[in-house]
């Protein structure tokens, strides 16, 4: 009898009209709470999403590097650690706390409100939501720049092997890697330079969603710095599912990005070459037009990691988990 592969989370549903991003910490003593939750999320899904099938309701949990370690016993995913700072000569790649990720999304914002009310009052008392943010569809695809976003993301079989874990940490396998940013838009600066200029800072065109031609595309584009490839001459690819929010009493205009990978190290590249740029000081120009605000990574489990986690830390310090310190969480009283 054969070993069933472990099922993934809905990391790949496919781009919905509406999202929450919520970004989440857990309190010393809320690891039991944690635990139990986590093989009731397939469940509650099914609660809120059952009634409205066409709706696509769909809940991808991450788990971040020091809460990994305060929840499980035995080494942590290879590529599990803290958000790292970049800091670059025009923007801060900056590092923000982040226990849990929920990224729940759905053909209306009603399931995804009730998904998450429901989640949350599971953590009532444990956690705090630190941010959250209410994604939703802008025309076609297109951020609040008003450029087309997210079409040269892998699909079908490029997507899988884009952003699951593999037989190269077979206990994590299925599972995937996401780093989250909240970015701000400087509108006025943006709409002060012509669709020209704007067409060179991201390397495509505005209207039709071209990509600019080689030769026209700038070194310090968009799409010339996010476009990376491994030393084997493929390109290395992530799966994105960024989305525009705003706040009008605020003048708050953004782009909540997301990205997923089989390697998070994919995407740190990518974040290098925008902050700190390639060659070093040639930076992205996106970033004279926004800032990010937070920054997290997390570790997605697969589904069956998910209904049958394991055990917890016994008593005494856990695994160092790539910042230098030791966790020393699991020594506190369990919760009666
Ligand atoms: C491409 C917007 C941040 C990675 C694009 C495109 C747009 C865009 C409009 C072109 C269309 C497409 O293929 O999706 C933005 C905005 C951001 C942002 C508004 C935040 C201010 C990021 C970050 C990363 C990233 C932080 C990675 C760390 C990529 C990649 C592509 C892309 C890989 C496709 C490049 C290609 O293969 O052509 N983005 N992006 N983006 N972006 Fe971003």
């Amino acid at each position: 009898m054969g070993v069933r592969d472990p099922a993934p989370q809905p990391v790949l549903t496919r781009l919905t009209a509406a999202a929450i991003f919520l970004v989440v910490t857990v309190d010393e003593g809320g690891e039991d709470v944690v635990r139990e939750l986590l093989p009731d999320l397939g469940g509650l899904n099914r609660s809120v999403g059952f009634r409205v099938p066409e709706g696509g309701l769909a809940c991808v949990t991450g788990i971040g590097a020091e809460l990994f370690g305060r929840l499980f016993a035995g080494p942590p995913p290879a590529g599990l650690h803290p958000f790292r700072v970049l800091e670059g000569p025009v923007r801060t790649a900056v590092s923000t706390p982040g226990d849990l990720l929920f990224h729940l999304r759905a053909a209306t914002m009603d399931l995804c409100f009730e998904l998450a009310d429901q989640l949350m009052a599971r953590l009532s008392g444990v956690a705090k939501v630190v941010d959250e943010v209410h994604g939703f569809k802008y025309f076609d695809e297109r951020d609040l720049l008003g450029f087309v976003d997210g079409t040269e993301n892998p699909d079908g079989r490029a997507a899988g092997e884009a952003v699951f874990v593999r037989g190269d940490d077979p206990e994590y396998a299925a599972g995937s890697y996401v780093i989250v940013q909240k970015y701000l838009h400087d509108m006025a600066a943006w709409h002060a330079v012509s669709v020209e200029e704007q067409e060179r800072v991201v390397g495509r065109t505005k209207l039709s969603d071209i990509e600019l031609p080689d030769d026209v595309k700038p070194a310090n584009s968009h799409v010339a710095l996010t476009t990376i490839v491994g030393e084997d001459g493929e390109e290395r690819q992530i799966v994105r599912d960024n989305m525009p929010f705003a706040r009008l009493a605020d003048g708050e205009r953004g782009t909540y990005f997301i990205g997923y990978a089989a390697d998070p190290g994919v995407i740190e590249q990518m974040l290098e070459n925008m902050f700190i740029g390639s060659p070093p000081g040639n930076t992205d120009r996106i970033l004279e037009f926004s800032t990010p605000v937070t920054g997290c990574l997390f570790f997605v489990p697969s589904q069956d990691f998910l209904d049958e986690p394991p055990p917890a830390p016994a008593a005494g310090p856990a695994h160092d988990i790539g910042d230098h310190s030791l966790r020393i969480g699991s020594l506190k009283q369990k919760r009666i």
